[in-house]
């Protein structure tokens, strides 16, 4: 019986998330290598002060790392996310061996968490982000829109964002793409509601679509509806957080998207940079900047326990 990870977990009230990179040299690796096998324990140890507050934690690992941690051969669409550029905007491929996506109820366990993986890989590996998110209320984005509302549930979130038994290989696991958006709200916030409606495709403050009829091509909801040859909606499993500094000046989006095949939000994201058709790109884009953005491969636990033993 194949266990995935905690992909599907509910949206929490908390999230952090860890990217890291791996030294060079087999010590940095087999260190990584058994912190991985470890995590299963650690959040355990951590989560069970609190069992309410369901602490969970998935791991995913990039191209480059995969070879270094694992000895069977990488899952077929594993690669460097491409940075995708447009005629105006652009999405940046950054670094990442390993992310780690801390979820919980109270932000002090993934906080607790993130140290205690840190402190694991001291020497072994560097974190080159680390993002703690919160869940705005209404569960909205920091732009002010209810963010989620279209995730598949029950039988349909499994079938979006896990690999079935085609691919027995890796059955249970599944591709995450992450990608850090700063948000310029005082131009966002001189645009007038009904033109954000139309950015977004949706009503913000009922959070119902917009009709068809007055919904432009370019809107965010739109660009993001993916079908197949046969006209069926391909959906995706997102956990966007809302994360930043008032103090600062931050304001942004960490979106977080789960795929059983990383084509689809590829092929978002080339929806919403390059645009559908070119040049239709998604207006979002221009009161929000992709700052990173990395592919994970996120194995089964039953796969992900075996480099414990
Ligand atoms: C829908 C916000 C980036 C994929 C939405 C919605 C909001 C939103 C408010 C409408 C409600 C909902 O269904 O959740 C944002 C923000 C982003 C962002 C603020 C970053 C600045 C992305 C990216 C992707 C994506 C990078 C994929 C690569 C989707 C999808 C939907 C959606 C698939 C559902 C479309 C539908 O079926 O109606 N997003 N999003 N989003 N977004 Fe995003």
């Amino acid at each position: 019986m194949i266990e995935p990870q905690a992909v599907l977990a509910p949206l929490s009230r908390a999230a952090l998330v860890l990217v890291v990179t791996i030294h060079d040299g087999d010590d940095a690796a087999s260190r990584t290598r058994d912190l991985c096998g470890d995590l299963s324990g650690l959040v355990r140890s951590v989560g069970f002060r609190d069992l309410d507050a369901q602490l969970s934690c998935v791991v995913g690992f990039g191209a480059d790392a995969w070879g270094r941690i694992f000895d069977t051969p990488r899952p077929a669409r594993l690669h460097r996310l491409p940075a995708i550029k447009g005629e105006r905007h652009e999405a940046p491929s950054t670094p990442g061996d390993v992310v780690f996506h801390i979820r919980a109820g109270r932000p002090d366990l993934c906080f607790e968490l993130a140290t205690q993986i840190l402190t694991r890989l001291d020497g072994a590996a560097v974190a080159v982000d680390e993002t703690q998110g919160f869940r705005f209320f209404d569960f909205r984005d920091l732009l002010g829109f209810v963010d989620g509302t279209e995730n598949p549930t029950g039988d349909a979130s499994a079938e979006a964002a896990l690999i079935g038994a085609d691919d027995p290989d890796f059955a249970g696991g599944s591709y995450l793409v992450v990608q850090k958006y700063l948000h310029d709200l005082d131009a966002w916030n001189k645009l007038p509601v009904e033109a954000q409606n139309r950015v977004i495709g949706r009503d913000k403050l009922s959070n119902v679509e917009l009709p068809d009829e007055v919904t432009p091509s370019s809107a965010h909801r739109i660009l993001t509806t993916i079908k197949d040859d046969e006209g069926n909606e391909i959906k995706i499993m997102r956990d966007n957080m809302p994360f930043g500094s008032p103090a600062a000046g931050e304001f942004g989006t960490y979106f977080i998207g789960y795929a059983a095949s990383p084509t689809v939000i590829e092929q978002m994201l080339r929806n919403m940079f390059i645009g559908n058709p070119t040049g239709n790109y998604d207006r979002i884009l221009d009161f929000s900047r992709a700052v990173t953005g990395s592919l994970f491969f996120v194995p089964s636990l039953t796969m992900l326990d075996t480099l414990g033993d």
